[in-house]
């Protein structure tokens, strides 16, 4: 067991962010704005499979695990509201969220579905957010910005993600799901993953005119390849999950505790909602 808290993130998403509010540059602007595009429609998606795999759960086990699910359900709502705002900022930069209207239709060819495929889903997409989130959380200068409120905003995120990395993967074998299909489905998230980030990420690059820029390129050989660069360093931890013997607590998670430990002042923790 896991105790999650729901944290109010302390941060004005009123104002405007600025068009490359990382670091000045085009690429990892483009590719934040990706992720954090494909977050409400996903996120939602991960509250409903956790709902629904508790639903499934005998009483007893469901007693026990009651208060990390409605933890789960409070920080993913959160993020969702948080980066819903976000992306409003994004729509007036004259970006287009293509990747969620995407994901919603093939999430829905799930309906009626033994639960423990989306489970299944929701565990693989958590280790992709758990293993990013703990690669920024050691790598923060990749979030330099003129905004601090976005540094912010990600550390956050990143730093609950890499809590609650366990819930759904915790529920999916309380449920008796195999390693067959866990191992199955995490094939299948990589793919879509990787191809929906790098459609969304060209197609936010093509909107703000950046695309076809030679600084671009550089940008984004040096974020995906270079000394500290995220394919690099979360290669290894991805292909952990290949594993039979693996489980998300085997992966360090002391940063994110060290972030929420040093910045109790950007969040007020709230009541998970019932
Ligand atoms: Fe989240
Ligand atoms: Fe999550």
């Amino acid at each position: 067991m896991t105790e999650l808290v729901v944290r109010r993130l302390l941060v004005d998403m009123q104002a405007p962010i600025p068009r490359h509010w990382c670091g000045g540059e085009a690429f990892p602007t483009a590719f934040f704005n990706a992720l954090s595009m494909s977050f409400p429609v996903g996120e939602q998606f991960f509250i409903d499979s956790v709902r629904n795999g508790f639903k499934g759960l005998p009483p007893d086990q469901q007693e026990r695990c009651r208060a990390e699910v409605q933890g789960f359900i409070g920080q993913e709502a959160t993020h969702r509201r948080v980066h819903g705002l976000y992306n409003e900022h994004l729509e007036k930069q004259g970006l287009v969220n293509e990747w969620g209207p995407r994901a919603d239709r093939r999430l829905k060819l799930l309906e009626g579905q033994d639960p423990r495929h989306a489970l299944a889903i929701t565990a693989a997409n958590e280790h992709f957010t758990a293993i990013m989130a703990n690669w920024l959380l050691h790598n923060p200068g990749q979030l330099a910005s003129e905004d601090s409120r976005l540094a912010t905003l990600w550390l956050w995120h990143s730093s609950e993600e890499s809590e609650h990395k366990s819930t759904a993967f915790d529920l999916y074998q309380a449920l008796n799901g195999n390693d067959e299909w866990r191992i199955k489905w995490f094939r299948r998230v990589t793919a879509y993953f990787l191809a929906d980030t790098l459609r969304q990420t060209m197609n936010n690059l093509r909107h703000d005119g950046a695309l076809w820029k030679w600084r671009t390129w550089k940008g984004l050989a040096s974020f995906l390849f270079g000394k500290r660069g995220l394919i690099r360093m979360t290669y290894k931890p991805w292909r952990e999950y290949l594993r039979r013997d693996f489980h998300p607590s085997q992966q360090d998670a002391s940063e994110g505790r060290r972030w929420l430990a040093e910045h109790g002042d950007r969040y007020t923790a709230v009541g998970a909602p019932a």
